[in-house]
């Protein structure tokens, strides 16, 4: 675990001591349901076939059947179904008792670039003309910038006919045609500057109405409004904290799948980790976290509250997020 990954864990562990609970188990136990019991887990590549009787004691553990896995040591009463490759995928690693089947887009004709294929992988692109770099699973093709011969093909008797005569033409031509160029490109600069925030105003705007959402001053522009003034590994594992205190656990599914995380990864974190909700909530938050890489920015947790409409919440988070020294506030700018 890296070192980042390790801080976080032990912030969020140290919220068992707060947080209410029945039952508290040992690190290498399990609660049995509804016996406010203390099982031993059963080893990664095993299920637990019966809890156990006495407090602190080892139950029965079975090994998984073929095509079921356990990756950690648990307390599930079952093994975890292996993940099956689609169409447009192709198997990295098999399936065993204790890994789960490792799948990738299949070389050389799809690829996955983004989090946006993460159900689908994206069709490689044909090159019209040469190949600089062949198509792999996680990048496109790169083609050969197109170089049209057709034009200087033409150019070249012209060029060569008309011999000294052409060249003052050319040269004007040419001078002109810089120009113009030149001339253009710095119009649609200060086009772009002096239009860009008025743009993202009427786009936002649009959008909104488009959304049916009412019109309120710079609310989901969380990243406009706030920068993160440290983003050092400390800080990224007190955030995550500051979010798990303050949302509910009953609002944290919900929270999760607008943040990107899928249905199936929130139900295998959960079952990882029955009976312990900040253990499950932190490998949430981790598998989120690889998932997305560079990606992920509590902004979209910012966002994902405030589609919840979560105010009261969101507001605390920022005022916590602030007087930790982690966000600060733009200058203000006028609307
Ligand atoms: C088993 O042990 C745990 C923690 O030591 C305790 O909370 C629980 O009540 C015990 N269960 C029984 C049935 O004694
Ligand atoms: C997975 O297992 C199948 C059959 O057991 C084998 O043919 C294949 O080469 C294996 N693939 C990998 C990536 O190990």
């Amino acid at each position: 675990m890296s070192p980042c990954g390790l801080l976080l864990l032990l912030l969020l562990l140290g919220r068992v001591t707060t947080a209410p609970s029945v039952t508290e188990c040992g690190p290498d136990e399990y609660e049995a349901e509804g016996l406010h019991l203390c099982c031993k887990l059963c080893p990664a590549g095993s299920y637990v076939s019966e809890h156990c009787t006495v407090n602190h004691s080892k139950g029965q553990c079975r090994e998984c059947e073929p095509g079921t896995f356990t990756a950690h040591p648990t307390g599930m009463t079952s093994c975890l179904p292996c993940a099956q490759c689609r169409e447009d995928q192709e198997v990295v690693t098999n399936c065993s008792r204790v890994s789960d089947r490792q799948c990738q887009c299949q070389q050389g004709s799809f690829y996955c670039d983004s989090p946006d294929c993460a159900e689908k992988c994206f069709r490689c692109t044909r090159c019209q003309g040469s190949v600089l770099q062949p198509c792999s699973a996680t990048r496109d093709t790169v083609c050969a910038v197109e170089t049209n011969q057709e034009p200087d093909e033409r150019l070249i008797p012209f060029l060569q006919g008309n011999g000294n005569s052409s060249e003052p033409f050319i040269a004007v031509a040419v001078a002109v045609a810089v120009a113009v160029v030149v001339v253009v490109v710095l119009f649609i600069i200060v086009i772009i500057v002096v239009y860009q925030k008025k743009g993202v105003q009427i786009r936002r705007r649009v959008v909104g109405c488009l959304k049916g959402e009412s019109e309120e001053p710079g609310s989901p522009e969380y990243e406009q409004t706030y920068f993160l003034k440290d983003t050092s590994c400390n800080t990224t594992s007190q955030t995550y904290y500051i979010f798990g205190q303050e949302v509910t656990p009953s609002k944290w599914n919900m929270f999760m799948t607008l943040i990107g995380l899928e249905g199936n990864e929130i139900e295998r974190c959960r079952y990882e980790n029955q009976g312990n909700l900040i253990e499950g909530h932190h490998k949430m938050l981790i598998t989120w976290r690889n998932k997305l890489g560079r990606e992920a920015s509590i902004f979209k947790f910012m966002a994902a509250l405030h589609q919840m409409r979560l105010r009261t919440c969101l507001e605390n988070i920022i005022n916590k997020l602030i007087a930790e020294n982690i966000l600060a506030k733009h200058a203000e700018t006028p609307n």
